[in-house]
């Protein structure tokens, strides 16, 4: 069986394939963090009738539900918790900026670290309710909540300068919808010299699963729909990524780490990547897919590092995994490698989108294969 079937984490529901088509058919804050959310941040519903569908839309993070998944996620939420309690002495007296702060959860967990004053900034909706909630639990003098974008926003007191950011702005496949360029910009504008990032550090990998069922059930399963050859549908669901969760016992090689990102010193266009990889097989089997996840973790400013993995061989987080399947499935002795080339980069019509390509060698004992294929993540 493949990834997810009744194996999701926090999302529930089936995998997610990425696509526009997923986004406008569900549109809701449900479907996956962030899909839709990119757009305008104005909420038009009067007080009334609250937010409709259509805002929604617009606006996928001023619907609580998505907040909820993301909290109830608690290898995300408790890994940034414990970052912040644990180096609580690194807290004390700073100025905090949280970029993305949503409900403002990290906004109040660096306050009750004993920040000096947290500005959260975010640009749903939501962040009324965050203004809200930080009031309801007796922290509004130590924490501000500005709603608004923060490439366009100003800190409040003419505050010029934070000693720490922190922010939880991973995405699908680590980059997809990812606010990552956001964080970015508030670094370089706000964050003091020696200053600190939380997280500071992200890691992509890459395995290779056997995943012969799933692939019989949603690729192949086109090559003859009721006596019909619907192959050119097959090629349109290779194209598509799917995001689910892949069983640890599906992987066939090691991981392979592709990417890695020093928020101290990345820059936007480090994002635009090709990396070389090799996947080495520790048993004989088939490779349908090679699967991506993602790693974070805070090290600066604190005595014990800490971090949490979205791979398959840990608790599933609501960020799953990220399957790409391969043209034809590789058959692959145990020892042999799979080697290749892994792009991805911001679409350059919406750079919240991704677009991927994965080129695959295997010169092995059974197999003899050179692919080449692309991806979009949208
Ligand atoms: C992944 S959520 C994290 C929410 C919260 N920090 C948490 O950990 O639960 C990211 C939040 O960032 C906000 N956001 C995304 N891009 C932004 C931007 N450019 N400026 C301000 N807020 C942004 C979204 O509205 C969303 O609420």
């Amino acid at each position: 069986m493949g990834p997810n079937k009744g194996k999701n984490a926090a999302a529930g529901g089936s995998g997610t394939a990425i696509s526009g088509v997923d986004a406008a058919a569900d549109g809701l804050a449900e479907l996956g963090r962030g899909l839709g959310g990119v757009g305008s941040p104005e909420v038009s519903s009067t007080e009334e009738d609250g937010p409709t569908a259509k805002d929604y839309y617009a606006d996928s993070y001023s619907h609580f539900g998505i907040h909820e998944e993301m909290l109830k996620d608690q290898v995300r939420t408790k890994t940034y918790m414990e970052s912040i309690y644990q180096n609580a002495w690194y807290f004390k007296d700073k100025v905090v900026l949280d970029v993305g702060c949503g409900t403002g959860i990290l906004s109040m967990f660096a306050a009750k670290a004993g920040a000096k004053h947290v500005y959260g900034v975010d640009m749903s909706a939501f962040a009324d309710h965050a203004k809200v909630i930080v009031a309801r639990n007796g922290l509004a003098d130590q924490v501000t909540i500005i709603r608004g974008k923060i490439e366009e926003v100003e800190l409040p007191g003419g505050v010029d300068k934070v000693d720490i950011i922190i922010s939880e702005w991973m995405g699908y496949c680590l980059l997809y919808e990812s606010m990552l360029d956001s964080v970015l910009f508030a670094r370089d504008k706000w964050l003091v010299k020696g200053g600190a990032l939380f997280p500071d550090r992200a890691n992509l990998y890459l395995v290779g699963i056997e995943d012969a069922e799933y692939r019989s059930e949603k690729i192949d399963y086109w090559d003859d729909v009721y006596g019909f050859d619907m192959g050119n549908v097959k090629e349109l669901a290779l194209l598509e990524p799917l995001v689910d969760c892949v069983d640890n016992e599906q992987v066939t090689t090691a991981p392979c780490l592709i990417k890695t990102i020093d928020l101290n010193t990345v820059v936007v266009s480090d994002l635009d990547f090709a990396a070389p990889f090799s996947l080495k097989a520790h048993r004989d089997d088939f490779c349908h897919a090679l699967v991506a996840y993602f790693d974070v973790s805070f090290n600066g400013g604190c005595h014990k590092p800490l971090g949490f993995s979205t791979g398959p061989h840990v608790r599933n987080t609501h960020w799953k995994q990220t399957v790409f399947y391969l043209k034809e499935a590789l058959c692959v002795c145990s020892g042999e490698e799979i080697s290749g080339l892994f792009t991805m980069a911001p679409n350059k019509k919406n750079n919240r989108d991704l677009d991927i390509s994965i080129e695959v060698v295997l010169d092995g004992q059974r197999c003899d294969a050179r692919d080449s294929m692309t991806y979009r993540m949208r």
